[in-house]
């Protein structure tokens, strides 16, 4: 397909998955809003529709909690496709929504949406957006930084975003499943079993959201008490590259006072986050903050330091000495799990497939740090997958083939923001980056 076409079919994707105001991931699998897929969708939209682009990320925190905290689902319109829906949630919110959180992307969708262009136009959207962003971030230094070190916990394997990937089986094993009781999937009625998380994982998933549940979405008791508590390599990363892109954004709105809380957020994750280096493998990893243990392999999320901003000659060595490794095995750029593991399943979710909203963030982190032939090879390899495949939801590394939902809109989008090849600089460069 030339890129005229690829650029049309992924516009039409995104225009077909629009609800009005805010699209769903895939209307079969996914037929809500959700956190992070939102924020990489208004990128999307931003190369053709640049106040569509705004309106995603407005109609997402239209969702927002009073207290900061921003769901990871809004359920706009109820859908009996999907599994666990806003009955069993249950949050009492208004609109419905879920009760746990995702990767914070929007800031740094917000700051490249705003280095655009038409600044006179979308400055009142920047202004209203901005608190809303701040009073999330807060939310999460406040609840989900136990440390004080800016490093991010989850308590779902979902709030990673990354949901059945083998850095949550060990920490998984103290969740209680005996009390579940009998669901339905939805998501297997959709696709193969094969290729979405185990029975295993769903009981996990289920039990965690009733423990959710049982304690009112009372987040402080949850970040205390919930028996799944993990620093997310990966949400720690896109926090502090969010960070750092709403310290941008306040200096572009002159907020002395919230720009000098940023550069300190910034500054404790910065020297926080060799908690989660792991020596032995020469990698960052996810580390569950109840037993102390490293994940201890290297995943797709090892790779975001550099989209962090996060420098160190030594490390950054390893890393990519890692990366080349692992590019001698596969076919395509960048596998979620790597495939020397004994848990690496090439088609099966976040254990082995490629993902093209995470190649984006580890191919323009890697040439915003220097490396331009890591970040351009990355790119190169997610083009082809696309451009081969189709616009799918996640990819076979060793073989190129689509798997998952097909039309999917957080890959239509990275097709448009930045796979399809025009360098946006602005859109990529990370201010203020460490040593
Ligand atoms: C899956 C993915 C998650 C994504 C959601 C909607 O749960 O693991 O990252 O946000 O689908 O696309």
């Amino acid at each position: 397909m030339t890129q005229d076409k690829l650029d049309r079919r992924a516009r039409e994707i995104l225009i077909a998955n629009d609800r009005g105001g805010y699209t769903v991931p895939n209307g079969r699998v996914y037929p809500f809003q959700w956190n992070w897929d939102s924020a990489f969708v208004s990128m999307g939209f931003a190369a053709f529709d640049a106040a569509r682009g705004w309106r995603e990320i407005e109609t997402l925190f239209a969702g927002q909690w009073e207290d900061g905290f921003l769901p990871h689902i809004v359920f706009w319109k109820d859908d009996a496709g999907y599994f666990p829906g806003p009955a069993v949630w249950a949050t009492g919110h208004t609109p419905p929504t879920s009760g746990i959180t995702q990767p914070p992307v929007a800031a740094s969708a917000v700051r490249a949406l705003w280095e655009r262009g038409d600044q006179a136009r979308f400055r009142p959207h920047l202004e209203r957006l901005f608190p809303k962003l701040l009073a999330w971030h807060r939310w999460i230094a406040r609840v989900r930084d136990p440390l004080g070190q800016g490093l991010a916990v989850i308590v779902h394997p979902w709030e990673s975003g990354r949901d059945n990937s083998p850095e949550w089986d060990g920490p998984s094993e103290l969740i209680d499943t005996s009390r579940v009781g009998s669901y339905e999937r939805r998501d297997t009625s959709h696709l193969d079993q094969s290729m979405r998380p185990t029975k295993l994982d769903y009981d996990r998933y289920v039990a965690l959201v009733q423990f959710g549940r049982a304690l009112g979405w009372n987040h402080e008791r949850i970040g205390q008490e919930s028996p799944f508590r993990v620093v997310d390599v990966g949400t720690t990363m896109i926090l502090l590259r969010a960070n750092r892109d709403l310290l941008a954004l306040a200096e572009v709105l002159q907020c002395r006072a919230e720009a000098e809380e940023l550069r300190r957020s910034v500054a404790r994750a910065e020297n926080g986050i060799s908690w989660l280096w792991n020596e032995r493998v020469g990698a960052y990893c996810s580390r569950d903050l109840i037993t102390g243990e490293s994940a201890d392999v290297v995943t797709s999320a090892s790779f975001l330091s550099f989209y962090a901003g996060v420098r160190n000659e030594d490390r950054d060595r390893r890393l990519l000495e890692h990366l080349e490794r692992i590019g001698r095995r596969v076919k395509y750029l960048v596998p979620s799990l790597d495939p020397v593991s004994t848990r690496f399943d090439s088609i099966r979710y976040w254990r082995g497939p490629v993902w093209a909203v995470i190649n984006y963030l580890i191919g323009s982190g890697l040439t915003a740090a220097g490396h331009a032939q890591w970040g351009e090879r990355i790119r190169a390899d997610t083009g082809k997958l696309l451009e081969q495949a189709g616009m799918y939801e996640y990819f076979c590394p060793l073989t190129g083939r689509g798997i998952g939902g097909d039309d999917f809109s957080w890959t239509a989008a990275v097709w448009l923001h930045w796979a399809r090849g025009v360098e946006r600089d602005s859109a990529h460069a990370v201010s203020g980056a460490g040593p």
